[in-house]
């Protein structure tokens, strides 16, 4: 099974991934995770992406499309993943369709904005896998630290107030018409992400095992 997980930064797209993964045994890709952790190694792209990314900027979308389709080559993605953060743009939707990548599902989290911005600054995410987690909403076992491979939990750079408005307002210019390219090709479905991550996930599995 091939999902996109799609909605505003901070809907819950990561929280809903790591979820259908371990449900469904299969890798979450992640963009942002991908891109944090070339930065991390100080590669050549990472260092490319870094300002885009701390301005709360999308990253050009030739170099996402290269890392993407690197990704998904891979053996473990022969029985199905599930694509958080992409696509993001038209281009983008347009490479995956290019690339003869089969989708079944693509699960649109709404949420308001407001909700966005009162979340967004209670994240913390591992430092080594990128499990988000939440200070209030969702807490690890242990403070601090990692449920699933025990790294530490830390705040990330574009969840300063600031950037999280230029992140929302590139979410409704760039990523948002992605709604009605799904919507065309019948594979949208609409999930509600304002209740809390039990209900949200209860009603993607709703949708997925229907
Ligand atoms: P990326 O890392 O993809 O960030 P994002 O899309 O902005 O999304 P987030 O990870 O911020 O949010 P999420 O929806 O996963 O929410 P989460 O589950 O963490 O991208 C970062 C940057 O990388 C971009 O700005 C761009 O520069 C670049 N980039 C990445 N992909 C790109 C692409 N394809 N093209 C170009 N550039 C790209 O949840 C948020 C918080 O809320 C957590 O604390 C969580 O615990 C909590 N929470 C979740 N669900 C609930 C709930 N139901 N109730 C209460 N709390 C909840």
């Amino acid at each position: 099974m091939n999902i996109i997980m799609l909605g505003a930064p901070g809907a819950g797209k990561g929280t809903q991934a790591a979820v259908l993964s371990e449900h469904f045994g299969i890798p979450t890709i992640s963009t942002g995770n991908m891109i944090r952790e070339a930065l991390k190694n100080g590669t050549e792209m990472g260092l490319k992406a870094k300002s885009f990314m701390d301005e709360g900027k999308l990253v050009p979308d030739e170099v996402v499309i290269g890392i993407v389709k690197e990704r998904l080559s891979e053996d473990d993605c022969k029985k199905g993943f599930i694509l958080d953060g992409f696509p993001r743009t038209i281009p983008q939707a347009e490479a995956l369709d290019d690339m003869g990548v089969d989708i079944q599902y693509v699960i649109n989290i709404n949420i308001s904005d407001e909700r966005i911005i009162n979340r967004m600054s209670g994240r913390r995410v591992c430092e080594n896998c990128g499990r988000p987690y939440h200070i209030v909403n969702l807490k690890p076992k242990k403070e601090g630290v990692c449920d699933d491979c025990n790294g530490t939990l830390v705040q990330r750079k574009d969840d300063h107030p600031d950037t999280v408005l230029a992140r929302l307002k590139v979410y409704h210019t760039e990523t948002e018409p992605l709604v009605g390219y799904y919507k065309k090709q019948g594979k949208l479905v609409d999930v509600e992400g304002q209740d809390s991550v039990d209900d949200t996930t209860a009603a993607v599995l709703k949708v997925i095992e229907a």
